[in-house]
């Protein structure tokens, strides 16, 4: 795992885009899994300007987005599929039959669940996943539950999802209940992921999830202790309670182990 600290949020999107950008110019048709949510919105920010100075290239780039509400019409405001074109896909020259978001009506959830994990593996996988987290350690929407499902599948959401997200909401009482999202098998599946969190609000799952070496279904993100190419972006608030508990901050061995280049850390 690499964990690189940044000094604030906008430093860990200029990482966290610099790093796709990287990936798209090295492999032209490259399949990327995409979040939402407040974290990724300046990394994508960058991404549009980077194409706008010309310096990537969409054309050929396929994405697959991680969840979204059930019932929620795709021109709502809070839907995914919304946020996605609105913050993303209309600044760019992705091609409209290279997007795939979930839909957040279906007759036949099971059927679009497997639908969409079977386009997945048409494209022979996803390259590079890009991840939030939320406040309980969910990914997508992978929530916390005595078991994680693999596959694409419909989830009740938390108090704690719900209490997170009612923020996009008029109140939490207008907000949909359940979301349908990509499983965790599948995000595993991906050859990189790139998971970013910034903020004081993210410090304490941020310091379960990497202080603890033990998988919890209870902290879905642990799953990803077991993927090998895994790049954790943190800004230093998000940072804050993991590097307190480990007290590195300030130590000699933490300062030696990243360079001063954006503080790029390797294995802490
Ligand atoms: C939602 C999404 C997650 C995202 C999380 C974090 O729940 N389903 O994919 O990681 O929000 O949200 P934020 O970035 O707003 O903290």
């Amino acid at each position: 795992m690499n964990i690189i600290i940044a000094k604030d949020a906008k430093e860990a999107s200029e990482i966290a885009s610099g790093k796709i950008i990287e990936e798209i110019n090295t492999k032209k048709s490259l399949v990327l899994g995409l979040a939402t949510g407040d974290t990724p919105l300046q990394t994508y920010k960058r991404l549009i300007e980077a194409y706008q100075k010309g310096t990537v290239d969409f054309t050929d780039v396929k994405t697959f987005n991680l969840d979204e509400y059930l019932g929620l019409p795709k021109e709502d405001v809070n839907s995914y599929n919304y946020y996605m074109h609105t913050n993303l896909f209309d600044h760019i020259n992705i091609k409209k039959e290279n997007i795939h978001l979930l839909s957040g009506f279906s007759d036949d959830f099971t059927k679009t669940a497997n639908n969409y994990d079977e386009m997945i593996d048409e494209y022979n996988g996803i390259d590079l996943q890009v991840l939030g987290i939320g406040v309980n350690g969910h990914i997508g929407f992978n929530e916390p539950n005595s078991k994680l499902t693999l596959e694409t599948h419909v989830t009740d959401l938390t108090q704690a999802t719900l209490e997170q997200n009612s923020k996009f909401f008029p109140n939490i009482d207008e907000m949909p209940k359940q979301a349908i999202t990509m499983g965790l098998g599948t995000i595993m599946k991906a050859k990189k992921i790139i998971l970013i969190a910034t903020g004081i609000r993210k410090a304490n799952i941020i310091a379960q999830f990497l202080n603890s070496n033990e998988i919890d279904t209870y902290t879905p993100v642990s799953t990803l202790l077991l993927h090998n190419d895994l790049t954790v972006i943190l800004d230093e608030e998000a940072a804050s309670r993991y590097l307190e508990e480990k007290k590195m901050i300030g130590n000699e061995n933490f300062n030696k182990k990243c360079s001063n280049n954006q503080r790029k850390c390797s294995t802490l």
